[in-house]
């Protein structure tokens, strides 16, 4: 098992180590002596929820659960104020906890939920996906959708503890590890050269304890260094503005790490000397480097990003592997970019 500190505004533990998800129990003991919440989906709560309940009332907890239809519609407003609902009916107070128990959307989801009901309970993160695994349960960022867009409404709440066990993995369908794969290469690309050759070298078949903590470690020193996202936090969302576009161009048929391969491939044919060797790594995991979409539907639906910042928007620039930096462009110049690398 490997254990990393997260020294933020609130310092915790994430700990990544095959058979964790037996331990939710005797580890949130540490932390309330009281009730937790775990929030869950309609996916991942036949599979692990009796589990992970189980070993919380075997601690002497008082455990109920609460689940969510599995995918992105579950991060609205109505899910949230029920979530909401839920905790007060139940009584939660300060000293409990949520646990959420899933991928991205119920991180998000039940961590908004924590992050705001009461002015804030400690949540535990026990990520279920790859994703989540290597990014959205550390480092506090929780949010719900708006109709017009994603992530609209949120909070920075750091949670109290992460578990994340890789056993989990091996229920993820295929397509959903490389959805996570993604994130995984987008970390390597940014800040470690070593990392993306174990990856080159191993394909899917990499050391998923070790990668996982590598990536943990990556996002905790960025973190650390800018917990409220107006810097550096910036490069965690490479090949992000043109992947939220090509998402909103398909309708969201496309899923995140998907789009998010393709914009960074994008990123790497206009920016990196080592363009070659980033689209072959992302092809060896079955990742798509090209879109249908034009250059001028993806520069008018990255157009309408809510990152952007008046007439200018910050792009992650892929310099060499390991090295990334944050470029200002105005939003005309982004079409450019588009092309250069399309
Ligand atoms: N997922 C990007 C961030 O946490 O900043």
């Amino acid at each position: 098992m490997k254990t990393v500190r997260v020294n933020a505004s609130r310092s915790y533990e994430v700990k990544i180590g095959s058979g964790l998800l037996e331990t939710v129990g005797s580890e949130t003991a540490k932390l309330t002596a009281g009730q937790a919440l775990v929030v869950s989906d309609e996916n991942v709560a036949p599979l692990y929820l009796p589990k992970v309940v189980g070993s919380l009332r075997q601690a002497g907890l008082t455990a109920s659960s609460a689940s969510v239809p599995a995918g992105e519609p579950a991060k609205s407003p109505e899910y949230y104020v029920n979530l909401l609902n839920i905790l007060a009916a139940k009584r939660l107070t300060r000293s409990d906890a949520v646990i959420a128990l899933g991928g991205g959307v119920v991180g998000d989801l039940a961590g908004f939920a924590a992050a705001t009901y009461l002015r804030g309970i400690p949540v535990v993160q026990i990520p279920t996906t790859l994703l989540a695994m290597v990014d959205s349960s550390v480092g506090g960022k929780t949010a719900i959708d708006l109709p017009a867009g994603k992530n609209l409404v949120g909070a920075f709440h750091q949670p109290s503890l992460v578990l994340c066990d890789p056993d989990a993995l091996s229920t993820l369908p295929e397509d959903v590890l490389r959805d996570g794969c993604a994130e995984v290469i987008k970390t390597a690309v940014l800040f470690d050269r070593d990392l993306f050759d174990h990856l080159r070298d191993r394909s899917t078949g990499f050391d998923r304890e070790a990668v996982i903590a590598r990536c943990v470690e990556h996002k905790r020193d960025v973190v650390c260094r800018d917990e409220f996202d107006t810097g550096e936090r910036q490069l965690l969302n490479l090949g992000h503005t043109v992947g939220h576009a090509v998402e909103k161009c398909s309708g969201y048929a496309v899923s995140h790490g998907k789009a998010v391969a393709v914009g960074t491939a994008i990123m790497a044919r206009a920016f990196s000397k080592d363009a070659d060797e980033i689209l072959s790594v992302l092809r060896a995991f079955g990742l798509p480097t090209e879109t249908a979409f034009s250059p001028e539907e993806l520069a008018s639906a990255a157009l309408s990003d809510k990152k952007r910042s008046g007439d200018t928007l910050t792009l992650v620039v892929p310099e060499r592997i390991g090295r990334a930096s944050l470029k200002k462009i105005t939003v005309g110049d982004l079409l450019d970019v588009i092309r250069a690398g399309y």
